[in-house]
């Protein structure tokens, strides 16, 4: 499937944010640690939430998925291993491997596919598990985890990694004793997560800091809850605004959630404002320079790296990047430079010499992010753009051929 879009145009009027992909989609393993049913809010209509119910009903929950409302139960859990054929699709179902082992004492996990965005290796979620009594083995493509009895301990992770603190938070509910979980990841999609097993009777404390304290309980009970909205697709969408003369309104945007990002984008010359009722940007379309550097929340968040690199092609003056958190997240410069852009990589930097327009042409989505980074491009460039490989974005982002024609884009998909 692609995208084409005729460039351009103005990005005008309000739009609505999904629930968080990176929230609902650990809310979802989760429910493997309740018998009891759970219910989800807000759930977005994307692929990899498809793929995740695939996961979970592989494993034997119930799932039944209504118009953003999704109810699971895993009253009757058939199965303790995550197969190839879906975890390739979406790294993200690694995610099941602490769950599974918290309720079956047991799991196994097919190794990850997913973005082409780097090694993105696992040793510090299993090295997590190890430290909690789970005895690992990685072989023939699969990682197989039992314990006896998963026990609490402290636990220092090397670097903040956001599925490890997940993947060891939901061990660690159901666990003996106490976890402490020490230079744990901070994103608010974990504290989402926090808030739901607290929710479903889990004793939690320190939720949204570096150090989250777990006392295990005996079960937990269901629950029902709404994600958080999606501050990865605010961030697009801010960055779409920047790049086209936008004024746009993303409705119930919370500012306290895209800090660095409004920073960065107030000094590239956006002009935002927050309050009730959301985030407004506006745009005159001239962009100015800036030099921009990823990093673990509360810094600016990697996934936003390739939509603002698309936005400063045409910002004037030379802006630097660098890329803290993936290895190999600048896979996109080369697309971009089809387009006319001038942007030159060395490890993890990025140099972008702002060009007055780029030019629409054809070039293919190397994975999520960096789609919706093309999508902004070619709402930039003069002409058409056709963004191939296109079923990338739908991974990640609900409608987002409909909300941005609903800003005024020329944009259509065709499948
Ligand atoms: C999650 C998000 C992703 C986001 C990323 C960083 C989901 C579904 N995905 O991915 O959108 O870009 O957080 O905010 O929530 N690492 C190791 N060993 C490990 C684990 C990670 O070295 O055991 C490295 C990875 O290779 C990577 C870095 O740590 O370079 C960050 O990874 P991590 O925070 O785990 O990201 P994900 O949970 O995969």
């Amino acid at each position: 499937m692609k995208y084409i879009i005729e460039g351009g145009k103005q990005l005008k009027g309000e739009v609505t944010l999904s629930g968080a992909k990176n929230s609902a989609l650990k809310l979802m393993a989760a429910s493997i640690l309740t018998k009891q049913e759970v219910i989800l809010e807000n759930v977005p209509k994307i692929g990899d939430v498809f793929t995740m119910i695939e996961v979970l009903k592989s494993l034997g929950v119930r799932a039944d998925f209504d118009n953003g409302t999704l109810v699971l139960k895993a009253d009757n859990l058939t199965s303790y291993e995550a197969p190839f054929d879906l975890v390739s699709k979406m790294r993200a179902s690694i995610i099941v491997l602490g769950p599974l082992l918290a309720r079956l004492a047991k799991s196994r996990v097919a190794l990850p596919g997913g973005c082409k965005i780097g090694l993105r290796k696992i040793d510090i979620h299993i090295r997590g598990l190890e430290e909690l009594g789970a005895k690992i083995e990685v072989s023939h493509g699969f990682i197989s985890a039992q314990v006896k009895r998963l026990t609490g301990k402290k636990i220092e992770l090397d670097f903040p990694s956001v599925g490890a603190t997940e993947n060891l938070l939901m061990a660690a509910v159901l666990a003996k004793g106490t976890t402490i979980i020490e230079n744990a990841a901070r994103e608010p999609e974990i504290a989402d997560l926090a808030n739901f097993l607290s929710n479903c009777g889990a004793d939690i404390t320190g939720i949204g800091t570096d150090t989250i304290k777990i006392e295990g309980v005996k079960q937990l009970k269901g629950c029902r809850y709404r994600v958080i909205q999606d501050r990865i697709e605010a961030g697009t969408y801010l960055a779409a605004a920047a790049c086209t003369k936008g004024d746009i309104l993303i409705k119930s945007a919370d500012a306290s959630l895209l800090t660095m990002v409004i920073h960065y984008l107030k000094e590239a010359g956006l002009d935002i404002t927050a309050n009730a009722k959301g985030i407004r940007a506006r745009s005159n379309g001239c962009l100015r320079a800036i030099d921009l550097v990823t990093l673990p929340y509360p810094g600016f968040p990697t996934d936003l790296q390739g939509p603002l690199v698309a936005s400063l092609a045409v910002a004037k003056g030379s802006s630097i990047v660098t890329e803290n958190v993936f290895e190999n997240r600048f896979i996109l410069a080369s697309e971009l430079n089809k387009m006319g852009a001038s942007v030159s990589t060395q490890n993890h930097h990025a140099v972008i010499k702002g060009v007055p327009n780029l030019i629409g042409t054809k070039v293919k989505a190397p994975d999520l992010r960096g789609g919706a980074a093309l999508i902004i491009a070619g709402l930039l460039a003069k002409g058409e753009t056709v963004v191939e490989d296109a079923f990338h974005v739908e991974r990640g982002y609900e409608d987002i051929s409909s909300k941005l024609q609903s800003l005024g884009a020329d944009i259509r998909v065709e499948r």
